[in-house]
């Protein structure tokens, strides 16, 4: 079997799990490992004593690398990603893709003029529960789609540079997109900065979809209970997806209100309350990032777009963008305009309506 040399820059806190991913991976040759911090290298050289190890991740343009993933801080992403392009590498790069929309589209136009493939790490688009969560939706068995809650906190990390939500909301907005397959028309977003002035640690965005559907995403790095939930609310029944969850991750709620007419007496009342089984699927689960790592080969073997493009990540930098601007200014809504694909990419029509590659 024919592999292809990867090199992955970036081995804090994030980046040894795709190592060992690309490590494992029988399509894969791991070629080498760039990180600023020596400390770093060393432990992963004590891993991997095969692998070349580098502190400046240019170093790989000379290392016979075809593609690198890149997970290092979130405002490094744009310089090495474009250098990485410009060199003539594939890319997967972690989420967020960039900070500003514009670097974001920079990197599309880039990838697509030099026929490259450009992928973010969306990890939960990887996952078999997430996977489970959409089919469910699309299968029509919870109905019409009313709303959906997605919070993630937890205490801690605190970054000093970036914001919670730019931090955790990445994750949410790309389950939600990926759920909805459209984008909200607008999005709002408040919180609160109470550890380190101008960071906010508490984060609630609320946006607007098609059909009146609502998603509310809470993030928060000031909380005593991790909590990585997704409530799915239809007019048939409910679904909750827990991460935390070890094996019963989803759980389907033959529950709902069925508005009576009238309802003249309590009892009557009482009666539009529907109380049905609680369903929990088994999910044959594989490691996301071993699902994201593969398709991020498949996609450049095949020429295909990713399921998680380039296109993608630019769809969730606008919301956080936006988001971003609401935060700033009191809550006020920000409508989200739609994406020119055809300024940005040679054949838009590769990608599909909601911006994602074929799936
Ligand atoms: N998909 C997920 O579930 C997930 C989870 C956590 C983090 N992330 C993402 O992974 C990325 C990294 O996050 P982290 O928590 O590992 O950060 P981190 O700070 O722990 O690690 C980043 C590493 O990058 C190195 N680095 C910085 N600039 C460099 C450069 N120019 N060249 C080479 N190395 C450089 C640093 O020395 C550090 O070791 C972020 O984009 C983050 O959002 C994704």
């Amino acid at each position: 079997m024919s592999q292809m040399n990867i090199g992955v820059i970036g081995s804090g806190y994030w980046g040894p799990n795709l190592i060992r991913n690309i490590a494992e991976l029988p399509t894969a040759n791991l070629v080498a490992v760039a990180d600023a911090r020596p400390d770093r290298l060393k432990h992963i050289k004590t891993l991997y004593p095969f692998v070349q190890i580098t502190e400046n991740y240019q170093d790989m343009f000379s290392m016979g690398i075809e593609a690198v993933i890149i997970a290092t801080p979130p405002h490094t992403h744009f310089a090495i990603a474009s250098d990485c392009l410009n060199h003539g590498i594939n890319v997967l790069v972690e989420k967020p893709l960039t900070l500003n929309s514009a670097d974001a589209e920079a990197l599309i136009k880039l990838a697509d003029e030099r026929n490259l493939t450009l992928m973010v790490g969306n990890t939960f688009e990887y996952n078999a529960a997430v996977e489970m969560l959409k089919n469910i939706i699309d299968s029509g068995e919870l109905g019409e789609i009313f709303y959906i809650d997605a919070v993630r906190t937890n205490l801690g990390l605190f970054s000093t540079k970036l914001n919670v939500m730019w931090d955790l909301a990445p994750h949410d907005v790309s389950i939600l997109l990926y759920l909805l397959g459209k984008d909200p028309h607008n999005v709002a977003a408040q919180g609160r900065s109470s550890i380190y002035k101008g960071i906010e640690d508490l984060v609630y965005m609320h946006m607007n979809f098609d059909n009146d559907v609502v998603a509310h995403v809470h993030v928060s790095w000031l909380d005593p209970n991790k909590v990585r939930r997704i409530t799915v609310v239809g007019s048939k029944k409910m679904a909750v997806y827990d991460d935390i969850e070890p094996l019963e991750k989803i759980k389907i709620y033959d529950k709902g209100v069925d508005a009576p007419p009238y309802a003249d007496t309590f009892a009557q009342f009482q009666f539009s309350y529907r109380y049905g089984n609680v369903v929990i699927p088994y999910i044959k689960f594989t490691e996301p990032l071993r699902v994201e790592c593969q398709h991020f080969i498949d996609s450049i073997m095949s020429k295909t777009q990713p399921r998680s493009s380039g296109v993608t990540g630019l769809r969730i930098v606008k919301i956080l963008e936006a988001a971003d601007w609401s935060l700033k200014n009191h809550g006020s809504q920000k409508v989200i305009e739609p994406l020119e694909l055809e300024k940005l990419i040679k054949s838009p029509a590769a990608l599909s309506v909601n911006g994602n590659g074929k799936h």
